[in-house]
């Protein structure tokens, strides 16, 4: 067999760990990728961030964020960020301030829509903190174009109120679209959460939006899928994959391992962009509230969207798992 690319073979051997199965690759076939991947390099094919990847045998499609934001285009932001100024107006219990949110902290904020939204819909403050660089960059440009002032700061989760001196200033902590399922274990978790506790104002709150809990228990979590994205203009029709049927799910750690795929249309067949496994941890609700329990948070409501109207985790229209936390006033 030919690999494609570096990438391709890479999937190929970490999925075929992941079924048990044993590959054989040879010197040949692995020194064939890695030529053909640097042929492409050479005519421009790739975008830096799968250049990269390529060279260091890892993709993610974090590292390119014009593709991240084409995989993930079918988003409202708008209605995302009425709903957590609704959300404010309603349970949080800041003192001194009317009650309007002034202080948006995204954490995991990558193109930083959500702030740049928050700014537009009159936050005082938008503060988006990300660990990764391409990321911020993409996301200062959109915020230039928007021409909205946010303040995007590069670090990691866990670090944030002592790293940028924000202890006790946020008025809201957003971890948006599933960045909690990134907290490994239940010490990333609580110091995550205690991280943007620690950021927040008393009466502050911490929102959530994760992945609905019912697809763990009847598995359609860990099925995956496929969707299509249409050719636009300069820009390719694209393949991707969001989980595949023998990705790992480990029952102890509660870790799912999701192959994350892009491919775009070729002249004959789809080609690979890139591929990686992403290691996402799966919370249930008696953990989300034992962790809350644990580091002094109540918890005020779970909904099933980012909407007022799905206000219960069993909704007809619940289809995420959206969970408002409250830092005590003393
Ligand atoms: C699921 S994406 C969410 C991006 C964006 N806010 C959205 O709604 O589409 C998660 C983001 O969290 C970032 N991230 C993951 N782990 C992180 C960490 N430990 N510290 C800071 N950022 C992290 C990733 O780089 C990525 O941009």
């Amino acid at each position: 067999m030919q690999y494609r690319g570096y990438t391709a073979l890479w999937s190929h051997l970490s999925r075929a760990a992941l079924t048990g199965t044993s590959p054989v690759v040879t010197l040949s076939q692995y020194v064939g990728a890695a030529r053909r991947d640097y042929k492409a390099h050479r005519k421009g094919r790739l975008t830096p961030g799968h250049r990269i990847a390529a060279v260091a045998g890892q993709w993610s499609i974090y590292d390119d964020p014009p593709l991240y934001e084409r995989v993930f285009a079918d988003r409202d932001y708008e209605q995302d960020v009425d709903f957590l100024f609704q959300a404010f107006k309603r349970h949080a219990q800041v003192s001194g301030h009317s009650n309007n949110l002034e202080v948006f902290l995204e954490l995991g904020c990558g193109p930083a829509r959500h702030c740049i939204e928050a700014a537009r819909q009159g936050a005082k403050r938008a503060i988006g903190v990300d660990n990764r660089q391409a990321m911020l960059r993409h996301a200062e440009k959109l915020a230039g174009d928007a021409g909205v002032q946010t303040e995007l700061l590069q670090g990691s989760i866990g670090s944030v109120a002592d790293n940028f001196g924000l202890g006790a200033q946020a008025h809201l902590a957003f971890f948006p679209f599933g960045t909690i399922a990134h907290a490994l274990t239940e010490n990333d978790a609580l110091a995550w959460l205690r991280d943007a506790s620690a950021c927040l104002a008393p009466g502050g709150l911490i929102v959530l939006q994760m992945e609905h809990p019912g697809g763990i228990f009847d598995g359609a979590m860990f099925e995956g899928e496929q969707w299509e994205i249409d050719e636009e203009e300069g820009a390719e029709r694209l393949l991707v994959t969001y989980g595949v049927e023998t990705d790992d799910v480990n029952p102890v750690t509660q870790v799912h391992t999701r192959t994350v795929e892009v491919s775009r249309r070729g002249r004959k067949d789809w080609e690979v962009l890139g591929s990686s496994t992403v290691e996402q941890r799966v919370f249930t609700v008696p953990e989300i509230e034992l962790m809350a329990k644990l580091i002094e948070l109540d918890i005020v409501h779970f909904h099933g969207s980012l909407d007022m109207e799905v206000d219960n985790l069993f909704h007809e229209d619940a289809h995420e798992m959206v969970v408002i936390m409250r830092k005590p006033l003393s």
